[in-house]
């Protein structure tokens, strides 16, 4: 059976940008967007033009670079906010406008001092003005992971009614559990007259660290958009992180569900934003850190070696990495020091590997980790015939 493709919404140049402290400029912008481009992102949130005229000309020069990609904006349900973007993306091929407000009581009572039914009217003409613009407009109820279901459905009823073609359902503040939120997703497709005339997205944000496990809650249930950024990188927390939820879906193939993503190019992408937005990616950040294929006990790395499979679960290979790293510390066993002597030009038998493995004790119980020119070290001093 073929699988089902979820689109892949990058927002790293948007809500991802909103990181505290980091700034990209155009030309950063230009390159990441390109890269997205590449990568086989569905949908790139080039950022919000209303909010800057710097913002506004990034997102016009994304939208005249980009090949493939659909170049999308983000407004407030406000004229002015959706004039601009359509024209920010005047030179885009594929231009969507993400228009949206917030539905949940709270955001209600106190961004907005309003009523619900004044909310959907709100909502319903910012989709109709945009509509007049472009043809695809994604709509999003901002904070629905704390908006009560039924209301949520009438919100999404009214849109999808003035032409919505996308259902953003963010969980603006990163509240909910996988099990809430898929059922949220499941009570919109059963629930909403007219929903198989748009596409249900998925907008996790990370503050409780269940923002991938929400997206793809999501999309077992029904969702078919995960919006999301590179290095999970956003708001407080962050977003759902994009590397992660593209590997989740390739190696659970049970969920029939993929995505177009060139998982060949995870790698280089994170190091590539990481180093624009000056942010490091945390050693054990999943799929692209620089521990995730990196072995240090001596278990795993004797299993590691007989068959890589025994502690991995992705073929590093199929995100960019090089290859999985044994790491030499005191922790290390035989198997990983003859594996890492050999990389250095020692083939050594069973009794030197003896000697040297006592050798090499003696320095890693004084060094963190044994680097390559530490082995030749360690090889010289060893009392063995070679
Ligand atoms: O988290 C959120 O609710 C958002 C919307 C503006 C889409 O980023
Ligand atoms: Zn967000």
């Amino acid at each position: 059976m073929s699988k089902e493709l979820v689109q892949i919404f990058d927002t790293t140049l948007r809500d991802g940008e909103q990181v505290p402290g980091c700034k990209l400029d155009a030309p950063q912008k230009l390159e990441i967007a390109a890269r997205l481009d590449e990568l086989g992102v569905d949908v790139i949130e080039a950022g919000f033009p209303v909010s800057s005229p710097g913002d506004f000309k990034a997102v016009a020069q994304v939208a005249a670079l980009v090949k493939n990609a659909t170049v999308c904006g983000l407004t407030r349900s406000v004229q002015k906010d959706i004039e601009v973007a359509a024209d920010a993306l005047k030179a885009a091929k594929r231009p969507r406008i993400h228009t949206g407000i917030g539905t949940s009581d709270s955001h209600i009572k106190y961004k907005f001092n309003a009523t619900r039914e004044q909310i959907i009217e709100r909502a319903v003409s910012a989709v109709s003005y945009a509509k007049t613009f472009v043809e695809d407009v994604e709509f999003y109820a901002e904070d629905a992971g704390r908006t009560d279901n039924e209301y949520l459905a009438r919100v999404c009823e009214a849109v999808i009614k003035a032409g919505a073609t996308v259902l953003n359902i963010p969980d603006t503040t990163g509240y909910c559990l996988p099990a809430e939120y898929g059922a949220k997703i499941k009570y919109l497709k059963e629930n909403v007259k007219g929903i198989e005339k748009a596409i249900l997205s998925c907008h996790c944000h990370n503050d409780l660290g269940l923002a991938t496990a929400n997206s793809i809650e999501g999309v077992i249930n029904g969702a078919r958009q995960i919006e999301c950024t590179i290095n999970g990188i956003g708001e407080r927390a962050g977003n759902t992180s994009l590397e992660e939820v593209v590997m989740v879906l390739r190696q659970h193939p049970h969920l029939n569900l993929d995505s177009r993503v060139n998982s060949r190019l995870l790698y280089s992408t994170s190091q590539m934003v990481s180093q624009h937005m000056g942010m490091i990616v945390q050693p054990n950040k999943a799929i692209v850190g620089a521990n995730a294929f990196a072995h240090s006990s001596g278990i795993h790395q004797d299993g590691v070696i007989k068959n890589r499979e025994t502690y991995e679960i992705i073929d590093p290979a199929d995100v960019g990495v090089n290859a999985s790293s044994i790491i030499l510390t005191a922790r290390s066993g035989r198997a990983a020091l003859a594996y890492r002597a050999k990389l250095v030009g020692y083939e050594l038998t069973k009794t030197q590997l003896d000697i040297v493995y006592e050798q090499f004790l003696m320095f890693a119980d004084r060094k963190k980790e044994i680097l390559d020119d530490d082995l030749h070290e360690i090889v010289k001093l060893s009392p063995i015939d070679r």
